[in-house]
């Protein structure tokens, strides 16, 4: 009774008791019948009248207030309804829409939640923003890089950037007549504080028009560290080659000069500036055919060489190529093979390669009148290891990490004055990573070095 408003509830009342009051009204005139038996099914009818007629509008204003919660959040309860003809329709009619409403409830759910998965898919991160620039939608890699931020909250709270906040505001910025005056699109660099620090260019777009869920602009971060950092060290590298040669062009054309004046008629003096003119020219060509040999590795460093080698003849064609750089520092080489050595899997000739440069290395860097050991011995079931070793000064752990960049060298001119060029652990860390392999450093201040390679197993 509570739900039906009171004037409407009289009104219909009246209408419904209407016809059938003025019907008794007509017949007690005409005399057809008595005062009493009028009063009472007068009586009777409003009684009988007034239930039907509460029963009747509560079950229309159920129905209308289920109707009214279609348009909410929550799903609707199904109305009750009472007997009566008419209900019976609207019953089914409710039962209809309800059943119509799950159905696209659920459908808009699924769309969000896709549209959640593709933005949540995308690489980089991305923030969106309302007009007024608060975060409406985050993705993902957004929350792993900032955290969780809460969203409907200012987008300073995310970025304290002033160069990424004043591109957002020029971006969100309307003239009087609300049309926008900036480019939809732009783009800015700035730097993330860490750790770790990031490089990082955020794109901007404006959309036509503001989406459902608000957001108007679309912040997309891309980080740059590594091309920032490969490009950095491709610089270094062009600085570091060129200075590697200047040195001994400048020595070359000293001589010349020298040779063409003041010694040109010095016998002696001739025969020793030739000497080291060669030596120079040589260090030259020792650089640049390194030079080329990173290079063409570095190309083709992504396919894995595939043929079977047998590291026991690799590694005899080493020592045989050392045999007398060794003995003319009183260095034995001792080559120590595994019964059971299995072939390796990759490029023999690039293997010889890595194999020469780490016994030069131990050669030229351990005491003399000691053995540098080359051990190769499989390891697990798939791999084989070849360790060479030496009684050198070692190094400095603070070098290890380092040690297979390019020029870098714990002594210069130590290596310089030996023949190096710097670039020999760089060509074998690039050739053994080509082969999906991996060289391990261990050394000890004083005591010497080993580095030890392990290879995929041919099975
Ligand atoms: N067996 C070793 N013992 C001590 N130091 C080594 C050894 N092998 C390499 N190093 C250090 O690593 C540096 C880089 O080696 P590498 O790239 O082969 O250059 P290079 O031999 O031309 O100097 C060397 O200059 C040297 O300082
Ligand atoms: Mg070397």
């Amino acid at each position: 009774m509570s739900d039906v408003p009171l004037r409407r509830y009289v009104v219909a009342n009246a209408v419904a008791l209407a016809p059938s009051y003025a019907a008794l009204l007509v017949l007690h005139w005409s005399g057809a019948l008595a005062g009493k038996p009028t009063l009472l099914a007068m009586l009777g009818i409003a009684v009988v009248t007034m239930f039907l007629v509460q029963r009747y509008l509560g079950s229309l204003m159920r129905f209308a207030r289920f109707v009214g919660e279609l348009s909410g959040e929550r799903e609707p309860a199904m109305p009750r309804l009472f007997f009566s003809p008419a209900t019976e329709e609207l019953a089914a009619a409710a039962a209809l829409l309800s059943t119509a409403w799950r159905r696209q409830r659920a459908s808009l759910d699924n769309l969000a939640a896709s549209a959640q998965a593709i933005v949540d898919g995308l690489p980089d991160p991305l923030i969106a923003l309302d007009r007024h620039r608060r975060i409406v939608r985050t993705n993902r890699a957004a929350r792993l890089l900032l955290g969780q931020v809460g969203t409907e909250r200012d987008v300073s709270t995310a970025f304290r950037q002033p160069q990424l906040l004043a591109a957002i505001d020029g971006l969100l910025e309307t003239a009087a007549d609300g049309n926008f005056i900036a480019p939809d699109q732009t783009a800015v660099e700035f730097v993330l504080s860490g750790p770790p620090e990031l490089d990082v260019v955020a794109h901007l777009r404006r959309l036509p028009k503001p989406a459902a869920d608000g957001s108007l602009a679309l912040i997309v971060l891309h980080d740059t560290t590594a091309q920032r950092r490969a490009e950095r060290m491709r610089a270094d590298f062009v600085a570091n080659a060129s200075h590697e040669l200047k040195t001994p062009i400048a020595g070359l054309a000293g001589f010349i000069e020298t040779l063409r004046g003041p010694a040109r008629d010095d016998a002696s003096a001739r025969e020793r500036f030739l000497a080291i003119m060669a030596d120079q020219a040589d260090r030259m060509r020792r650089l640049v055919d390194d030079l080329l040999r990173l290079s063409r590795i570095e190309q083709h460093e992504h396919a894995r060489p595939d043929a079977e080698v047998d590291l026991s003849g690799v590694l005899h064609s080493v020592v045989d190529l050392l045999q007398l750089k060794a003995t003319s520092r009183k260095v034995t080489l001792d080559l120590v093979l595994d019964e059971a050595l299995p072939h390796a899997v990759g490029d023999p000739d690039e293997l010889i390669i890595v194999f020469q440069n780490l016994v030069d290395n131990a050669i030229k860097y351990t005491k003399p009148a000691t053995i540098v050991r080359v051990a190769a011995r499989p390891v697990g079931e798939d791999r084989v290891a070849v360790a060479v070793s030496d009684d050198g000064e070692g190094i400095a752990a603070v070098h290890l990490p380092r040690l297979t960049e390019r020029f870098y060298r714990v002594d210069a001119a130590r290596s310089r004055q030996l023949g190096g060029t710097g670039l020999g652990l760089a060509i074998v860390k690039h050739v053994v990573n080509r082969h999906r392999g991996r060289l391990d450093i261990q050394s000890t201040p004083g005591k010497g070095s080993t580095f030890t390679v392990t290879l995929p197993a041919a099975s």
